[in-house]
């Protein structure tokens, strides 16, 4: 309009639209309906709940990656099945027929009533779907699969990744419904892996493993309602993924009598020290280059460890052997700790010498040969006792700090002091 029919002045009308007036009604700091939020849902799977940091938190988003055929499905379909106990759960799939996950279901022995399937990748069809359905629980499987039609680009872009991942965030806080995403991640280039979304999410669980081997390790990497760095481990059976008996020792292999080149060492992710294997085969090389190969094994802290050897040492014939490093299962570990075991198992490859499979040995190595402290010493020396371990090698920073009686402490300054004592 031009002109005001009331006041006759030309040209005086303001645009809004509709949406300008909108608004939405904030909740007091100390309403009940946070309360709600506060309870943690137990999925009743023990280390599955460890990692969670204490089970699901109503309202949250979390996010499962790993690569494909790992186990993601198998690990959702048996958490949305204990869910299902407690009410209706909605396991959505975009890559999967009702056949196929009903077998899967059969298999694990988690056929219910209450576990209602949607074959669809349509994400606003199945964020309306959710709000009619009210579920305990939605899995959606994976997200990579799921796209919006209001958006260009095919499912699986990056944008396509995100606008989903914000709709059902947003339908989880609004509505205090947990949903759980499950995030390919391939060995190679990660395009719209889950790295995109991880800001996005309140939970980012990645779930490891060599496929050809039964051990899976479950680990948070992001959490904000609990630690992170938490690892769980489980092993891939034929009733799904199975809380492993003793974690602590899934990653030894058992053997009496250790070969040469086999070393133990603990490491501590998140609140738990885990003892693993690590065993380095030395051979000498038939290529101008020496072969260095690793499998759970940080490849660039290997060449350090080796430099370091070479140098500290003397053990300048290195140059001449292949050198193969790997974890037992291929566990992978941020903690330096390992980085001591590494050098021990090589040395004992140079020296001809097996080390006990009773020692445990942790520590970072420095560039100068130097041993330092890591984090949870204390707690590998504790559990270690009484896992019947029987001798410790670990860093002299904790020399007058670890009082444990009944067990043997090494403390070390230097790589020479650890060659002193093994070899
Ligand atoms: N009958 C079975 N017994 C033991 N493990 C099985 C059986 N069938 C399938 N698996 C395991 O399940 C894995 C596939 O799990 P799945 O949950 O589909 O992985 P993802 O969803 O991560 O791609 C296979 O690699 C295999 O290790
Ligand atoms: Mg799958």
């Amino acid at each position: 309009m031009g002109k005001c029919p009331e006041c006759d002045a030309w040209n005086s009308f303001i645009e809004i639209s509709e949406s300008n007036k909108e608004t939405i009604i904030p909740i007091s700091i100390t309403s009940d309906t946070i309360k709600l939020y506060e309870e943690r849902i137990k999925t009743g799977n023990g280390e599955f709940d460890r990692v969670l940091g204490g089970g699901i938190v109503r309202g949250s988003i979390i996010l499962v990656g790993g690569e494909p055929g790992i186990g993601k499905s198998t690990l959702l379909l048996q958490i949305a099945s204990i869910f299902a106990k407690k009410g209706k759960v909605l396991y959505v799939s975009g890559e999967e027929s009702y056949l196929q996950i009903r077998m899967r279901a059969k298999r694990l022995g988690t056929e219910l009533d209450n576990l209602y399937l949607l074959i669809e990748q349509n994400i606003e069809l199945i964020g309306n779907t959710i709000l009619q359905e009210d579920p305990v629980l939605v899995v959606i499987d994976s997200v990579q699969t799921m796209f919006s039609p209001h958006l260009e680009g095919s499912a699986g872009s990056v944008t396509q990744v995100k606008e989903c991942t914000r709709i059902v965030t947003d339908i989880a806080k609004k509505n205090g419904i947990p949903i759980m995403l499950v995030g390919h991640v391939t060995k190679g280039g990660i395009i719209a892996g889950p790295k995109t979304i991880e800001h996005l999410v309140d939970g980012v669980f990645y779930l490891e493993g060599e496929r050809t081997d039964i051990k899976r390790i479950l680990r948070g990497v992001k959490n904000r309602f609990g630690t992170t760095n938490e690892v769980g481990i489980f092993e891939m059976q034929e009733k799904g993924l199975i809380e492993a008996e003793n974690p602590m020792l899934t990653f030894i292999s058992g053997e009496n009598e250790f070969p040469i080149g086999s070393v133990i060492t603990a490491t501590f992710e998140g609140s738990l020290p885990i003892f693993i294997e690590v065993q380095a085969l030395a051979t000498p090389t038939y290529f101008p280059i020496p072969r260095r190969v690793v499998s759970g094994v940080d490849y660039n802290r290997l060449l350090l460890i080796i430099a370091i050897l070479e140098k500290r040492l003397h053990l300048n014939k290195l140059g001449s052997f292949d050198i193969y490093a790997n974890t037992v299962g291929g566990f992978k570990t941020q903690d330096r700790a390992i980085d001591l075991s590494i050098a021990v198992s090589i040395m004992s490859n140079i020296y001809e010498k097996s080390i006990s499979e009773k020692t445990v040995v942790f520590g970072e190595l420095g560039l100068g040969g130097e041993i330092r402290p890591t984090i949870g010493a204390e707690r590998k020396v504790m559990y270690g006792k009484r896992l019947g371990f029987k001798n410790f090698i670990l860093p002299s920073f904790f020399k007058d700090k670890i009082k444990i009686a009944g067990i043997d402490l090494n403390f070390v300054d230097n790589i020479k002091d650890v060659k002193e004592i093994l070899f």
